[in-house]
């Protein structure tokens, strides 16, 4: 029999490891052969630890499984997919599964991590090996016209990322994965990295061929040990194979990729204090120009891209490019792996292309909120993204749709608050947040934030907030626009926000 249990961080930290063990310990007392595969999480985050038993029918799903739950699930033959209360069928056809469009995570939950024949077996490296078959340019060309783009939070179009550091002469070129995933309620990066590393070592290789770089990093957030492993053990698999290294696949090119921990600053995530970092200095920003894919890390063009930009690489070079932009809405192309977090019943991970309204993930995959009071908004984006009110949650899911009523996707976490919350207290969390990340070179963001935590006390305080609401929307607007990133640049999106759609929350008086 197989069973798998999922080493996943979110899994781990709801006692995955205790299940697994008991499992092993339950099958040898009872005598019966049970192999336990370790995989990555489906990403229904409320069935964690979440056991699945393969059967001739497909995977059948068990969850929330607890080492005390063990006995049971024997007694009940769940080896051989039998009812039990806690057991939920077909994995596949879970409908919170069921509904997705998962092409970056085709494969997380479903391989065995550290297996790089599973990850052959489930199309995996299909897209290097077309990959070499092009020219460098035709695959700077591939990603352009797939209409990718930066799943970082940014959107720039990856091939026109890629095409600047492809036309850059240079001696020596580098790719840089930026996994300093450090948004609040994003996961997105970690369960690629966990459940499936060779994705982002292959989208990175693919990266390499197309622009001549011959050097990779993984910038890794310290806050992630299992990704690190998990990377590190699929990073010596790959070069054992000739995936990685001199002679990437006897095609006479070379790629070389190591992991370098982060040592825990918000700001390493911009992508020049992330280079200054990686080259050992500092968590500083850098003025921009010039740009990274021009003079990057140690003053060479370097591709910086997210985790999931780069994972969806090798399924544009497998698919084509018309296959991926064939998901999506206007210029927002292919799929994102949205996060839900905070107040939800069913907090997980929903891949679905563009155009998927709001609503539809808060209410049909997200359940509403967890407390089942009503929702009074929601986080879109990160720390610095701007807070929705319910009158927008039918906003389809697009970059332009965002921007349009200000605010933005970002990285594609959603963090649910129901009506307890007080969102003066989160206006000025934001600008605490950013007196407290900010890497100090620029004055707005340094001297802005720490100001903008007083407007916000004093306006608190008084009888009469118009003077300290109209100070504070100027020194928004000051952060805005006089900020080197997008730190103290996007600070002021959740202040603003609170502000214009929560001003009742800001009339208290001390
Ligand atoms: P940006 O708009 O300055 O740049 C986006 C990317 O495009 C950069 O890599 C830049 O170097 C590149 N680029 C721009 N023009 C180019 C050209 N002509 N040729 C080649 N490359 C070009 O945005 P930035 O400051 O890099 O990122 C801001 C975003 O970061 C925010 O929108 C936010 O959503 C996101 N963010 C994500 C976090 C996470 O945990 N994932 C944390 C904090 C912020």
């Amino acid at each position: 029999f197989t069973v798998y249990v999922p080493r996943d961080a979110g899994a781990l930290s709801l006692g995955a490891e205790a299940t697994a063990a008991a499992i092993a310990a339950e099958a040898a007392r009872r005598g019966v052969d049970v192999t336990v595969v370790r995989n990555g999480s489906r990403g229904l985050y409320w069935l964690e630890p979440m056991v699945e038993v393969a059967t001739d029918a497909g995977r059948v799903a068990y969850g929330p499984v607890l080492a005390d739950d063990i006995a049971s699930l024997f007694d009940a033959d769940f080896l051989h997919g039998a009812q039990h209360a806690l057991g939920h069928g077909l994995t596949e056809k879970i409908p919170y599964l069921a509904k997705q469009e998962r092409l970056t995570f085709a494969r997380v939950g479903i391989v065995d991590p550290r297996s790089l024949d599973d990850y052959r077996a489930h199309g995996g490296y299909r897209g290097l090996d077309n990959a070499l078959k092009l020219a460098p340019a035709e695959i700077v060309q591939t990603v352009t016209d797939s209409g990718l783009r930066g799943r970082g939070g940014a959107a720039f179009p990856a091939g026109i990322k890629w095409k600047t550091c492809h036309d850059a002469p240079a001696d020596q070129k580098y790719i840089v994965a930026n996994a300093d995933e450090g948004d609040s309620g994003t996961y997105a990066d970690r369960m690629v990295m966990e459940g499936d590393p060779f994705v982002l070592i292959e989208g990175m290789t693919i990266a390499g061929l197309a622009v001549g770089a011959t050097q990779g990093y993984i910038y890794l957030r310290c806050e992630y040990p299992h990704a690190r492993d998990a990377l590190n053990a699929a990073i010596a698999a790959a070069a054992a194979e000739g995936y990685l290294g001199d002679n990437v696949r006897g095609s006479g090119k070379a790629f070389h990729l190591e992991v370098r921990m982060a040592a825990g600053a918000y700001i390493c995530g911009e992508e020049t204090s992330l280079l200054e970092s990686l080259e050992g200095k500092r968590g500083q920003v850098r003025f921009k120009p010039p740009l990274p894919a021009i003079e990057g890390l140690f003053g060479k063009p370097t591709v910086i891209n997210n985790v999931v930009t780069l994972a969806s690489v090798p399924i544009i070079l497998d698919k084509g490019s018309a296959h991926y932009r064939d998901f999506g809405m206007g210029r927002s192309r292919g799929t994102l792996p949205f996060q839900l977090a905070g107040n939800l019943r069913h907090t997980g991970l929903v891949e679905k292309a563009f155009g998927v309204t709001m609503q539809e993930l808060l209410e049909d995959f997200g359940g509403g909120t967890a407390t089942g009071r009503p929702m009074k908004t929601v986080q879109l984006g990160g720390p610095l993204g701007a807070y929705i009110p319910p009158s927008r949650f039918d906003t389809p899911m697009d970059y332009e749709a965002f921007a349009a009523i200000g605010g933005m996707i970002g990285h594609g976490g959603l963090v649910a608050f129901d009506d307890s919350v007080d969102m003066a207290a989160q206006a000025r969390y934001a600008m605490e947040f950013c007196a407290i990340e900010s890497c100090g070179k620029c004055t707005p963001c340094r001297i802005g934030s720490t100001r903008g935590v007083e407007v916000i006390d004093r306006m608190l305080a008084s009888k009469d907030r118009d003077k300290d609401e109209a100070l504070l929307r100027d020194l928004c607007q000051t952060m805005l626009h006089g900020s080197l990133c997008a730190l103290g640049g996007m600070a002021p999106f959740p202040v603003l926000s609170a502000l214009d759609h929560y001003p009742e929350d800001f009339a208290r008086t001390a």
